[in-house]
């Protein structure tokens, strides 16, 4: 008891010290000024810890909350790395845009080593596991694809998800009618769905891999179309990567990928990302209930994301960029 006395006396006695010192060296309105910018100093260092902390704190319910009560402008969502909207992100900012005329061959020279694939096709060993023709689609022929195509006369599409090519060469055939010359780039990994076998038992497999490229390339050759049509037969996410990256852009571009809401998401995301200005961006399933609903969620929730309109044609639901 009688230390912590002491210890206080000597303390008080240094504080007085100060003051005297300062009364000395300092006149009043510049202790006055010192300490106003002291306050402020800490008062400033204590807010940006502050803020720091509830940006990190964000999780995605209150993310859906505060979109849904405040729907983002597209450079807000796209720009700021450290606020709320960074699942909004895709990161790549795209080359400048090749010429139309280029995209042909620069898919062939960077995909295919500068061959076509469908040169000497089918190659002998695969022949026999090919139907002549085995085309199967859902809504691949709809009222759209010729709204569209009408409409915007594309000279680059891009499909991302094409399985048997029935809409590319639906979509071959409307631009092939209309004296276009379309190039039409076939975006999929060629690997269906996990168990899609169980519905298309004659698409052959061996030794586990599947024989669903060559069906879809066999089925663009016996409708007459290799020369408008390519398959980029790559994971959606790695291809429309490389799209960016090499500046080649869709006037159109349909998404008909994975349907649940997480690839749909990121499919649409990325595909907008290779649209060209003024472009048009559509895909199927809108009103299917599959993957409760992933595609129109997260349609609907990219067009407000962007500040876009969504339409809809049929089964399918359209964004235009103009
Ligand atoms: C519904 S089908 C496309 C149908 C086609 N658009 C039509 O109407 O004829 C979906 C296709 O997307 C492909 N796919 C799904 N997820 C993919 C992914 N992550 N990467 C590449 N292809 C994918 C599947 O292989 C399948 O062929």
């Amino acid at each position: 008891m009688k230390e912590e006395k002491q210890h206080q006396n000597q303390q008080h006695h240094h504080l007085r010290r100060i003051i005297m010192i300062s009364n000395k060296k300092f006149t009043r309105p510049t202790i006055y000024l010192i300490l106003l910018v002291l306050s402020y100093t800490l008062g400033y260092l204590c807010a940006s810890t502050s803020t720091t902390t509830t940006k990190q704190k964000i999780t995605s319910s209150t993310l859906t909350t505060s979109i849904a009560n405040n729907p983002p402008i597209a450079s807000a969502a796209t720009d700021d790395v450290t606020s709320d909207s960074d699942h909004f992100r895709f990161l790549t900012r795209c080359a400048d845009p090749i010429s139309s005329k280029l995209v042909r061959k620069t898919i062939l020279d960077r995909v295919f080593n500068g061959t076509s694939p469908f040169n000497e096709f089918p190659p002998p060993h695969i022949k026999s596991l090919l139907r002549p023709k085995r085309i199967k689609g859902w809504g691949s022929k709809g009222a759209v694809f010729e709204n569209l195509i009408r409409k915007v006369k594309p000279r680059t599409i891009i499909e991302v998800g094409t399985f048997l090519g029935a809409s590319a060469i639906h979509m071959a055939e409307l631009t092939r009618g209309l004296g276009l010359r379309t190039q039409i780039l076939c975006v999929d990994d060629f690997r269906g769905w996990p168990g899609f076998r169980d519905r298309f038992k004659d698409i052959q497999m061996v030794n586990g891999d599947l024989m669903l490229m060559y069906q879809f390339m066999q089925n663009v050759v016996y409708s007459n179309a290799t020369k408008s049509v390519l398959p980029i037969p790559f994971s959606t996410g790695s291809a429309l990567e490389k799209l960016c990256e090499w500046g080649v852009l869709g006037d159109l571009v349909e998404v008909d990928a994975g349907h649940d809401f997480h690839s749909a998401w990121s499919d649409i995301n990325r595909a907008y990302k290779i649209l060209r200005p003024g472009g048009v961006m559509f895909g199927h399933d809108y009103f299917t209930s599959a993957d409760e609903r992933g595609v129109r969620r997260a349609v609907n929730l990219f067009a407000q994301v962007k500040g876009l309109r969504v339409q809809v044609d049929g089964q399918h639901w359209v964004i235009d960029s103009a």
